[in-house]
């Protein structure tokens, strides 16, 4: 690689933001001993015997690894400012085992997971975390449910819930699929101020979710696109910011 396109790939804006977010981490240290302090660990360590994990299970699925995914849900949090924001109303979309959430109501915050039923210790870690869930399907041209309320930030992180079928099916909503997903949830969801947050996972050869059509169409709906995130506000002519209010 010539020496200006390395330089340019330094400082491009990924990089400059990236650089930010650790910057704000380290100037905003959590301490997260009473996070962890607070979990049972003893039922969650029996959690991992009830619903044992094949043993080449990567990781990421295993949820019952506390300290793992602790660290990264507050990074997740941090990088919302959701450590430092005034108290906000959080739903998070496959909230899986429910660490996001646990961590947000650390933080102050009033949170209710969504999810499917179909991963009973995901439903069980969920149980043990304290935090509530609300059982159902995101599913493509369906309106989410009345929620009974709006919220001022909407999450989903690792998200699958657009693929249609199998993983090796390669199948996924279409643009016109995410257009009235956005809408559902900017009319119906999200508070005046609020904001929806995607993060998505890579794909099954590592490149990002977000191919040039994806990338063009997120942007075209107001989408501030970071890295595996896609951050949009209720407005879609306007571009939300990870930065929160503060306290
Ligand atoms: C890869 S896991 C991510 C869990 C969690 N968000 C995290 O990052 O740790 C994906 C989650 O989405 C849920 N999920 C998959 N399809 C869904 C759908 N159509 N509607 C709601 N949840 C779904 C799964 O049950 C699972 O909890």
């Amino acid at each position: 690689m010539r020496f200006s396109r390395k330089l340019q790939k330094l400082f491009s804006r990924d990089a400059l933001a990236s650089a930010s977010e650790h910057l704000s981490r380290l100037t905003h240290p959590v301490n997260k001993r009473p996070i962890l302090d607070d979990i049972d660990w003893i039922q969650f360590r029996d959690l991992r015997h009830k619903y044992p994990y094949r043993p080449d299970s990567p990781q990421i699925n295993r949820f019952e690894d506390i300290v793992y995914w602790i660290d990264i849900n507050v990074e997740r949090a941090q990088d919302l400012w959701l450590d430092r924001a005034q108290p906000l109303r959080i739903l998070d979309l496959g909230s899986g085992a429910g660490y996001f959430l646990y961590v947000c109501k650390h933080f102050g915050h009033d949170v209710v997971g969504f999810d499917t039923d179909s991963e009973p210790l995901f439903g069980a870690a969920t149980k043990l975390l304290g935090v509530p869930r609300l059982i159902g399907r995101v599913e493509r041209q369906t309106p989410l449910p009345d929620f009974g309320r709006k919220f001022d930030l909407v999450t989903a992180h690792r998200i699958c819930f657009q693929r249609i079928g199998k993983v090796r099916d390669q199948l996924e909503w279409s643009l016109g699929d995410w257009k009235f997903f956005l809408d559902d949830v900017r009319a119906r969801l999200l508070e005046p101020n609020g904001r929806l947050l995607l993060d998505f996972n890579p794909r099954p050869d590592g490149s990002s979710f977000f191919t040039p059509e994806l990338h063009e169409f997120f942007l075209s709906q107001g989408a501030r696109i970071f890295r595996s995130k896609a951050l949009l506000a209720k407005d879609p002519n306007m571009i939300a910011r990870f930065r929160q209010d503060l306290r």
